[in-house]
């Protein structure tokens, strides 16, 4: 309907104008959104993609979660470059699978696997207890294990329900947190005995969206939700290393 007011003034053709004004716009915007995407999507794995070749000769490094993802793909980048690798993973069937394909295309031998469960605080100290008895070093500490929010049950994907840890508390914060919390905690001396050492613990940029721990609740025994579950297992992984590093400032 045009108003007979336009109508008079001969400006009857305004509201299709408008209307064709209003979806050029929308067309721009959604193709400036598609080329962002695509552009963001192209670059992202290029960014990430380490092409240190600083020699690891000598060196000792444990990577947690190291079976699969970005821990199996470290591992294989440090064992190519000459470091004793320990894998240390919960489950030892897909740890030994994938400890064999790393020696193969490193050409390193020296690739181990311990077990390792960070869903349980004894597997935690049992596992700590090997290393100290039989490594006399330690260089680099890969925390990366992760236990995400999403899982994909014959071939569904979801969001997982509210689990705990064998030691009762909630999975995504036990594991991601609180068992590499314990694991770095019982290696401290050693990293220390081998100075210059590191601790690298993988986070996400998903911290910044639950920017707050909430310690009446650090449970999650109210209002649980796995995406800020995640996310906070993550923001205390931040400030677990930060933490860190200010104590050992020095070292
Ligand atoms: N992928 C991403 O887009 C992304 C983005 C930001 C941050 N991150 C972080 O990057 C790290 C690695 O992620 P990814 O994508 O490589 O994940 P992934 O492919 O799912 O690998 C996760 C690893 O953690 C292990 N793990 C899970 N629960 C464990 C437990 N209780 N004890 C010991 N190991 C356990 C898994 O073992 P099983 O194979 O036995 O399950 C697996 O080896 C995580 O810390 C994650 O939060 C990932």
């Amino acid at each position: 309907m045009v108003p007979d007011t336009l109508k008079q003034t001969g400006l009857a053709f305004l509201p299709s104008v408008f209307w064709l004004v209003f979806a050029v716009a929308i067309a721009v915007v959604v193709s400036v959104v598609i080329y962002l995407t695509h552009l963001w999507f192209s670059k992202g794995p290029e960014v990430g993609v380490c092409r240190c070749e600083t020699r690891m000769d000598g060196k000792t490094v444990i990577v947690t979660g190291s079976n699969t993802g970005t821990g199996k793909e470290a591992a294989r980048d440090l064992a190519r470059r000459g470091a004793r690798v320990i894998l240390a993973c919960r489950n030892a069937r897909k740890a030994e699978k994938a400890a064999e394909e790393i020696r193969k295309s490193s050409g390193n031998g020296n690739v181990e696997v311990r077990v390792l469960d960070l869903s349980s605080l004894s597997s935690v100290r049992d596992f700590c207890t090997h290393i100290l008895q039989t490594e006399p070093r330690l260089d680099v500490l890969v925390n990366n294990a992760g236990f995400s929010p999403i899982l994909r049950i014959r071939s569904k994907i979801c969001y997982c329900p509210r689990m705990e840890t064998t030691d009762g508390f909630e999975l995504m914060f036990g594991v991601n947190h609180l068992g590499h919390f314990l694991l770095t905690s019982l290696l401290l001396d050693l990293l220390k005995k081998s100075a210059p050492s590191r601790v690298v613990t993988v986070s996400s940029g998903g911290h910044t969206l639950e920017p707050r721990i909430d310690f009446k609740d650090i449970n999650f025994q109210h209002n649980f939700s796995p995406t800020r579950a995640y996310r906070r297992s993550k923001l205390a992984n931040m400030l677990f290393v930060r933490e860190l590093a200010k104590r050992l400032e020095g070292w």
